[in-house]
């Protein structure tokens, strides 16, 4: 199961012409173990990040199908399953496995700094 975070954010760029990008305070590297989830919320937006054999992922965290919070949802070697009707999605592409879900999740970029996990978060 997830745990729920509340991240903290600075403005890492504002390039011109394009969208507002931030980068979201996570956890450290040591809270989120190999085969961890852990679930961050930002101006009601749910990232999820995932300790996939010791490479971190970040992905939306709210599910294509529903509003479902896929960081309550089980992780199955590299696949997330869905808490509520059990869609899968591969955490290291964002790709939908399987119905009802059909819509990929949209990946973020990962930084890692010093023993931090950061997630590069662009507008919606
Ligand atoms: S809400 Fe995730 S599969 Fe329906």
């Amino acid at each position: 199961m997830g745990e729920k975070h509340r991240g903290e954010v600075r403005v890492l760029s504002q390039l011109e012409g394009e969208g507002l990008t931030e980068l979201l305070t996570v956890c450290g590297l040591d809270e989120l173990p190999v085969g961890a989830v852990r679930g961050v919320e930002h101006e009601g937006r749910r990232i999820m990040v995932v300790n996939y054999e010791g490479r971190i992922y970040a992905m939306e965290g709210t599910c294509t199908h529903e509003e479902a919070d896929l960081s309550m949802g089980f992780l199955l070697e590299n696949r997330i399953m869905c808490p509520l009707h059990f869609s899968q999605f591969d955490v290291t592409t964002g790709e939908a496995l399987n119905p009802p879900a059909t819509l990929p999740l949209r990946m973020f970029n990962v930084q890692i700094q010093g023993a931090g996990i950061y997630v590069e978060v662009p507008e919606p």
